[in-house]
């Protein structure tokens, strides 16, 4: 099995896949992906991709809204970049055979709107766009000859050159990655000219997300403790409407739901939202979660209510199918009666820190997706602004990995194979369940949509402790996938908190009661974090 290539992307979401689909036109292409290869943050999406396309839309009007969601920490050139290259990334996307709802009768597209937009610029596929666009990746990876999908295989760490071989006389690189082979237990050397980190977000470090499994940090835990700079770990995003219900894990009740005229309301049936937001229920999803935790706890109530019932039976069918069938799966029928939500973790603005081509600041590593910071989203980002900045990033980086590296000979170096040592199997499965809940726990609780110095302290002091053990653990007994997940998200736990305790003001998604204001002559500037000082 051949494990050299010259591009190696970790993950095989929208990011992934969209890379590797250029890169194939260029050279091998290995993708490592942890689970069955559609298992990923794209496939759940809801909502859609945002694009200036219609006539009363424009440029400037995407660019404000982005900046305006990001509370004045989005990157000017960044957002410019990226909304203006939407409309060709959404056409790139038809011709890979996406298809997108188009309106009843018409060859147009059906363009929806959410939180934060103040035009309708929402392609989607009904009310699952992401599984839609992951089929059709997908599909197209699956047909080309130069792709090589390794389902049930966890990239473990990268391979630095100065981890191996202290070599002070090159600058440091990345040269691929150590990886796990779920089904056999052994752990391989990829090797490439350009290692890709596609790996999403991390939901899963808090103990209620609208995430998927996988969502464990990998990427951003693996760059950090490869030394490379990670940046706004503290802005994390949570939707304020998941569906409250014990056995729906926060089901996602897509903000769309609330773009096509849905009210929130409480208990008593009463509109909350007016007052707040001259957007009442479209405001920035940030403004929105903490009216809903204001609600919450005010009322003392467990849960607030999503309305649509106005818009009639045969409205809901046709535009929230999906969403319409889940529910009624939990015995709520959303045509008759109002939903039951809360806020649940649903993204990680900040991550690997890249340059505008999507490097990090360690040659021959590239990260895209949810895993980068790119400066798109500053402090909060706008709805559906996700899957586009994957799109035009996984081109930005592939442009720049294949001129500066690919087949560009570099010294040669000996890639040591992974040390087992003396590690055994693992004896206490119960220390890795009982490490992962406490610290989902310890963050839902002490670093949430409202913080304050002494919880974070707490937080931290707990966190610092779990990762000693953990660490333990991981040197002492044989690495498997519960364990690797385990160390990552106790890595990005850490820096949530440090990153949090770095920022002394409140700003779009971080807010604390130590700091209630946002202070533009100190605060506006990016949370950096670097485990080997520069
Ligand atoms: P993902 O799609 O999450 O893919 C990550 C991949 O990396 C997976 O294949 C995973 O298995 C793999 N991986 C992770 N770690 C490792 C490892 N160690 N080794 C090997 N493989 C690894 N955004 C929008 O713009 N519009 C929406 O409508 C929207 N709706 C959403 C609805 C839901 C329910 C959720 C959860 C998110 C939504 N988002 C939306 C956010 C958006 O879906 C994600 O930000 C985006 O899909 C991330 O894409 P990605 O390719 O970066 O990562
Ligand atoms: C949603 O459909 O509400 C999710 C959109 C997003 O996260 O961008």
């Amino acid at each position: 099995m051949d494990r050299v290539s010259r591009f190696l992307i970790i993950g095989s979401g929208i990011a992934g896949l969209s890379f590797a689909l250029r890169a194939a036109k260029k050279g091998t292409v290995n993708i490592l992906t942890k689970k069955e290869a559609a298992e990923s943050s794209t496939n759940y999406a809801q909502g859609g991709i945002a694009t200036v396309w219609s006539g009363e839309d424009s440029f400037e009007s995407h660019i404000e809204d982005t900046h305006r969601a990001g509370a004045g920490l989005c990157h000017t050139d960044t957002v410019d970049l990226v909304v203006r290259d939407a409309p060709s990334k959404i056409r790139e996307l038809i011709d890979w055979g996406v298809r997108f709802t188009r309106r009843t009768g018409k060859r147009e597209y059906d363009l929806h709107r959410e939180g934060g937009h103040s035009k309708r610029r929402i392609f989607h596929a009904e009310d699952l766009t992401g599984r839609e666009v992951e089929r059709a990746l997908l599909e197209r990876v699956r047909e080309n000859p130069k792709i090589r999908l390794f389902e049930h295989h966890a990239a473990v760490n990268l391979i630095t050159r100065q981890k191996i071989a202290f070599d002070r006389r090159h600058p440091d690189e990345v040269l691929g990655a150590y990886v796990l082979d779920q089904k056999t237990g052994a752990i391989n050397t990829f090797v490439a000219d350009a290692t890709v980190l596609a790996t999403g977000g991390s939901g899963k470090v808090y103990l209620y997300t609208s995430n998927p499994d996988i969502a464990t940090g990998d990427g951003i835990a693996m760059a950090y403790r490869a030394g490379a700079t990670i940046a706004n770990m503290e802005f994390v995003q949570f939707h304020p409407t998941c569906l409250f219900h014990p056995h729906a894990k926060s089901f996602l009740i897509s903000e769309a739901v609330r773009g096509e005229g849905a009210v929130l309301v409480n208990r008593a049936g009463k509109r909350f939202m007016e007052g707040i937001h001259q957007m009442k229920e479209l405001a920035p999803r940030d403004i929105v979660a903490r009216a809903i935790d204001a609600e919450l706890k005010r009322t003392g109530e467990d849960c607030v209510y999503l309305d649509i019932r106005h818009k009639g039976k045969a409205f809901i069918r046709k535009h929230f199918p999906n969403i319409h069938k889940t529910c009624l799966s939990f015995g709520i029928d959303m045509t008759k009666e109002p939903l039951p939500v809360v806020p649940a973790a649903h993204y990680q603005c900040g991550g690997v820190l890249t340059d505008l081509h999507g490097e990090t600041d360690i040659p021959r590593l590239f990260a895209v997706g949810e895993c980068a910071c790119t400066g798109l989203h500053g402090a909060n980002r706008l709805a559906s602004n996700s899957l586009l900045e994957a799109l035009v990033f996984s081109d930005r980086a592939f442009r720049r990995a294949s001129e500066a590296y690919t087949g560009k000979p570099r010294p040669r170096i000996e890639i040591p194979k992974w040390e087992v040592g003396e590690a055994q199997e693992p004896d206490e499965a119960v220390v890795v369940t009982h490490n992962w809940d406490e610290i989902r726990r310890i963050m839902w609780n002490y670093v949430g949509i409202v913080r304050s110095n002494k919880r974070l302290f707490r937080a931290l002091d707990r966190i610092d402790m779990l990762r000693r053990e953990i660490s333990e653990y991981y040197w002492n007994f044989r690495v498997t996938g519960d364990l690797l997940e385990l160390r990552n998200i106790c890595t990005v736990a850490e820096l949530i908190v440090r990153c949090a305790l770095q920022r002394k003001e409140s700003r779009g998604l971080h807010t604390t009661i130590d700091y209630p204001y946002q202070d533009d002559e100190h605060g506006r500037k990016d949370t950096l974090i670097r485990r080997y000082p520069a």
